[in-house]
């Protein structure tokens, strides 16, 4: 990383109540790379992601995007600040239709990047099919689809993406591990995703943060990420 990386975590502390969940999580990403955030279950991959996003306030450490402070910041402000997400679970609105769907994205995203419905279109025809169909009604792998699309209409420097491949069809999975491939290629976004499913790793991540109890406790460089380091990390 030359210059400044996009997204800067030192030390990320929180806690759900008084059970202390993230206890000093560190990571780098930066510019128009894709990177991975692995670890068992439960190990506090989804707790990161929701301080990063700020659904969770963070009880110490810093969160930098783009060199900006934001640990302080809303969600909205965030989102407004280049944060896109997709939770897990994708948390589609499920009583909008496709198309509304990516409006509520535009709105709430970043300064507007040109036909970023069409865009979100051409990447996932589907959706493009199903535009009118209230979001609800769709499958699992459609909503996912959705899901990524709404993050991206707001035009995002960053995306975060907690477990995209999880409950759904390998066909799909595919689909989305080109889509993450080609944004980053097209629009030089930023990536870090949580995943447990070896072939996205494979497929998608240049390099890997490896989480347990809390803390990240391991680096997988470029170059090393391979099916046995991942499984020995993961220890499966
Ligand atoms: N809302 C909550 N209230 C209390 N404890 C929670 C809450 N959400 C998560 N936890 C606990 O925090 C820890 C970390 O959970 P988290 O969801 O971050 O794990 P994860 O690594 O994303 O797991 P998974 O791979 O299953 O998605 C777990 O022990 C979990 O039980
Ligand atoms: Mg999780």
């Amino acid at each position: 990383m030359s210059t400044e990386p996009v997204l800067d975590v030192r030390e990320l502390r929180a806690s759900y109540g008084a059970t202390p969940i993230l206890q000093g999580v560190d990571l780098q990403v930066g510019k128009g790379e894709i990177v991975a955030l692995i670890g068992r279950n439960g190990v506090g991959k989804t707790t990161t992601m929701r301080c990063l996003v700020g659904q969770l306030r963070a009880t110490a450490g810093s969160v930098r995007l783009l060199g900006r402070d934001i640990a302080t910041l809303s969600s909205d402000a965030r989102a407004r600040r280049g944060i896109g997400y997709v939770p897990q679970g994708r948390e589609v609105f499920p009583r909008m239709t496709v198309a509304e769907n990516l409006l509520v994205g535009e709105l709430i995203g970043g300064p507007k990047g040109v036909k970023q419905p069409e865009l979100v279109y051409q990447y996932f025809p589907r959706l493009a099919e199903r535009r009118n169909q209230l979001a609800g009604t769709m499958s699992g792998g459609e909503q996912q689809q959705l899901a990524i699309g709404r993050a991206l209409v707001g035009n995002p420097a960053l995306m975060l993406l907690d477990e995209p491949s999880e409950g759904i069809q390998p066909s799909i999975v595919q689909l989305i591990c080109e889509v993450l491939r080609t944004i980053r290629r097209d629009l030089g976004t930023t990536i870090l995703f949580v995943e447990q499913n070896m072939d996205t790793i494979l497929d998608v991540a240049e390099r890997a943060y490896v989480m347990e109890k809390g803390r990240v406790v391991g680096r997988i460089g470029a170059g090393e990420l391979d099916a046995d380091t991942v499984r020995r990390h993961l220890m499966i």
